[in-house]
């Protein structure tokens, strides 16, 4: 097992780079399946849930080769087979997108039930719905969710919840179907509008992606193209966070501003200074941080992904402040760990409420998943002494090295093998 141990209360100070967005390239490297001809995908984050999703995309008889960390050779030509197992998707949320992308291929797809982070129920009956609503058909056996659609044909698809997933599964799958999908009620994050833009780049007829309706006339073929994915909105905030708990002053580049305005929003309510340009932010703490409250909600509001490192901002602020979780059911789960370092937390079902000015001391902790661990760095950035954060590898999912990135900051931090 990997730690990262943290000697607190070092405040962040320079530069740091942000890498491509997690999200859309978990998206996007499936939806490069469907290309008749060689994909390059540039600026794809060095992260877990990239290597274990181009694992399984050899399986299925891709050739993928990597150029450096950040780009990605992947020649779909030869992919002759349509099922994903078990052993290969328990761990990536996003194996799912193969559904809607081998269906649109083949007009056939088999892929196991997917893992990915425990927060709560994770349903995919909306994707299911959009599949059946375009005459696929879709049935759970043996653990595989398994597609069937010869004749895929265009819907009028209304998700009865907005979900980043559904869009884009149901997207994918619609753009080699025959005729015209429109999605109603879409999800309108930065990724889904990157996957489209990829897609359409291919040569795929996709408008409306960003906006609640989205309208998809399918096409008989997709080319390779070359494309370079959006920043991380999430990566970025958690580095913003980072630079605020720590009194410092960082400017985080290669970022997209606007993608990041509800956490902006909040930073400058909590007191900090912001100044940005057109392709960073500079985040320059205060003496001393104000309470806020946050609701997490669909893009453009504030993204549940920075729900577990705000709540260890609010730790360290003054006074009281609340978040209610809007998306996910249970995803309050890590903050008992947040407590082993002092936080004060009372979390009463979707909603949270945190004493601020915590007294945060170092403890040995564990990440119990990808953001719960991103937050658990940020309080012990802060607490005074040290923390070892167990089951670094939950941090690896989403974030490209992260030690030396702090480090490079001025922050004290190690990883160590136990
Ligand atoms: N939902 C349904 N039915 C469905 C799909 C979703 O009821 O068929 C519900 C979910 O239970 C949840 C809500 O809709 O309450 C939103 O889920 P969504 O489908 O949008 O989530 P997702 O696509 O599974 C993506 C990100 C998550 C992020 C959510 C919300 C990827 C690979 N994952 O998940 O990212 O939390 O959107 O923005 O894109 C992370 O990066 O740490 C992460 C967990």
């Amino acid at each position: 097992m990997e730690q990262l141990i943290i000697e607190g209360e070092h405040p962040l100070y320079g530069e740091v780079n942000i890498n491509g967005a997690k999200n859309a390239a978990v998206a996007i490297i499936p939806a490069a399946v469907m290309a008749n001809g060689k994909c390059i995908i540039d600026n794809l984050p060095g992260i877990e849930d990239i290597s274990k999703l181009v694992d399984i995309l050899t399986k299925l008889g891709a050739k993928c080769s990597f150029d450096g960390i950040h780009r990605l050779i992947i020649d779909s030509s030869k992919i002759d087979k349509y099922k994903a197992y078990y052993d290969s998707v328990r761990e990536i949320r996003a194996s799912y997108y193969l559904l809607g992308s081998l269906l649109g291929r083949f007009g056939r797809a088999e892929v196991a039930l997917p893992g990915g982070c425990n927060f709560g129920d994770r349903p995919i009956d909306q994707h299911i719905k959009g599949f059946e609503a375009m005459g696929a058909e879709v049935y759970i056996e043996h653990g595989m969710v398994k597609a069937y659609a010869p004749n895929l044909k265009g819907a009028t698809i209304y998700l009865d919840v907005v979900s980043v997933g559904a869009t884009i599964n149901i997207m994918l799958a619609a753009v080699l179907a025959k005729g015209v999908t429109t999605i109603e009620n879409a999800a309108k994050e930065p990724h889904v509008v990157d996957t489209a833009n990829f897609l359409n780049m291919m040569g795929a007829k996709i408008k409306g992606a960003g906006t609640d309706v989205i309208r998809i006339v399918g096409v008989s073929n997709l080319e390779g193209v070359n494309y370079t994915i959006i920043p991380d909105q999430i990566e970025a905030g958690t580095y913003m966070i980072a630079g605020a708990i720590t009194g410092g002053d960082i400017k985080i580049n290669n970022i997209i501003p606007k993608h990041m305005e509800p956490l902006t929003a909040k930073l400058l309510e909590m007191n900090c200074k912001i100044t940005e340009g057109d392709d960073y932010i500079r985040v320059i703490a205060p003496k001393e941080l104000q309470s806020t409250n946050v609701k997490t909600m669909v893009y453009p509001g504030f993204p549940t992904d920075l729900q577990p490192q705000m709540t260890a901002l609010m730790c360290a602020s003054n006074g009281t402040s609340v978040i209610t979780e809007n998306v996910w059911e249970s995803r309050f789960q890590y903050v008992n760990e947040l407590k082993r370092l002092g936080g004060n937390i009372n979390v009463e079902g979707r909603v949270a409420v945190i004493e601020g000015k915590a007294k945060l001391t170092g403890a040995e902790v564990k990440a119990t998943d990808l953001r719960a661990g991103a937050a658990l760095v940020i309080l012990g950035l802060a607490a005074q002494g040290k923390t070892i954060i167990n089951n670094a590898k939950f941090i690896d999912r989403g974030y490209e090295k992260i030690e030396d990135k702090l480090s490079s900051l001025g922050a004290k931090i190690i990883r160590v093998k136990k």
